[in-house]
């Protein structure tokens, strides 16, 4: 029977974490089981950064950007060592079971735990990147995407008073996914995303299309992944004659309170993470597809990721963008 978990927040923080960190030790207390948090990722877990949570710890924050639990990288990980002395800081503990919240780096963290040291470790998807096979969405996706929604409005203002062309860098680390749909949902004028070969002629030739049919404006969403957008500017330039402005939206995309969306899907994970564990289950992630609660081996999150993306949304934005 479990009766000790920890719970921890890796990798870049996204919206929603602490919904999700509020959801596990809730529903873990709830069952009579101590709950630890550990703070600053698996670097707090290294350093023996690891605290005894109560109610009052988790009061107040389901609407909270950030992670209470602070978040960290830690390179070292992948080293076996380090994971050896970090895990002998759960084991003298008596904790046997971790929910382990973040993307797929993470996870992989987390697998390597179940494997060489047998904690059961349950990972959570939370990441504004949406770059995680097994589930549709991982938290803080909703609330980023939002975000980029929002700053399209506030640019296309400017661009159409100025007749502007603006190219605006959105994060999603290698995957495109907060480039495409912001870009459908936004109306932008072109998206760039790292899963397709991307075309500076074809952007050139949309700009002058929509200038063409009287358009005064054109917003372009790059995703970061496809490189250098300062270079995406220059070559731009050099094909069409309308004034080119970078925006790098950056951080914001990572603050402020996760929407309904958000805490909803990080509330059904916390949950369903704790009742794995309690079912003497590791080695699992946790997700949310087709509007199902499903479960997958951690590896299922990097092996599958290419599995994604959906080429017809693709080609959707393309053809709205004219
Ligand atoms: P994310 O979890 O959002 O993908 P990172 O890729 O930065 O973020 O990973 C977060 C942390 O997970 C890393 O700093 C490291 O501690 C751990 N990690 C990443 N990759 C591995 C790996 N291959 N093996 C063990 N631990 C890893
Ligand atoms: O993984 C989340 C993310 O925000 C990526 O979109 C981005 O590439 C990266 O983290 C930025 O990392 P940092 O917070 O270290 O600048």
């Amino acid at each position: 029977m479990m009766r000790r978990i920890a719970v921890l927040t890796s990798g870049g923080d996204s919206q929603g974490m602490n919904t999700a960190v509020r959801a596990v030790a809730k529903t873990a207390m709830t069952k009579g089981i101590d709950v630890f948090g550990i703070k600053r990722g698996y670097k707090g877990m290294l350093e023996d950064q690891i605290f005894e949570m109560s109610p009052l710890s988790v009061s107040g924050i389901a609407d909270q950007g950030g992670t209470i639990l602070l978040s960290a990288r830690l390179p070292e990980f992948k080293d076996p060592a380090v994971r050896a002395v970090a895990a002998d800081n759960l084991k003298k503990r008596g904790i046997d079971g971790l929910v382990v919240i973040g993307g797929d780096g993470s996870f992989h963290g987390a697998h390597y735990l179940y494997e060489e040291h047998g904690i059961k470790t349950i990972g959570i998807p939370g990441t504004i990147d949406n770059d995680v096979a097994g589930t549709d969405y991982t938290i803080g996706y909703d609330t980023a995407l939002n975000i980029i929604l929002d700053a399209i409005s506030r640019i296309k203002d400017t661009a159409i008073s100025h007749e502007r062309t603006y190219l605006l860098e959105v994060m999603g680390r290698n995957c495109g996914d907060l480039a495409l749909y912001s870009a459908i949902a936004g109306g932008a004028s072109g998206v760039l995303i790292p899963e397709v070969e991307n075309s500076i002629d074809d952007i050139a030739e949309v700009i002058k299309y929509r200038r063409s049919e009287g358009k005064l404006y054109d917003i372009i969403v790059v995703a970061e992944g496809v490189g250098n957008v300062m270079e995406i500017q220059k070559e731009l330039a050099k094909k069409v004659d309308t004034s080119i402005r970078v925006t790098i939206l950056g951080h914001v995309q990572r603050g402020g309170a996760p929407t309904a969306f958000d805490r909803i899907l990080a509330t059904r994970l916390g949950v369903k993470a704790v009742e794995l564990l309690v079912e003497g289950k590791g080695g699992l992630m946790v997700g949310l597809q087709s509007e199902k609660v499903t479960t997958h081996p951690l590896s299922y999150a990097w092996e599958n990721y290419h599995t994604k993306t959906s080429f017809n949304d693709y080609a959707i934005a393309n053809m709205l963008s004219l």
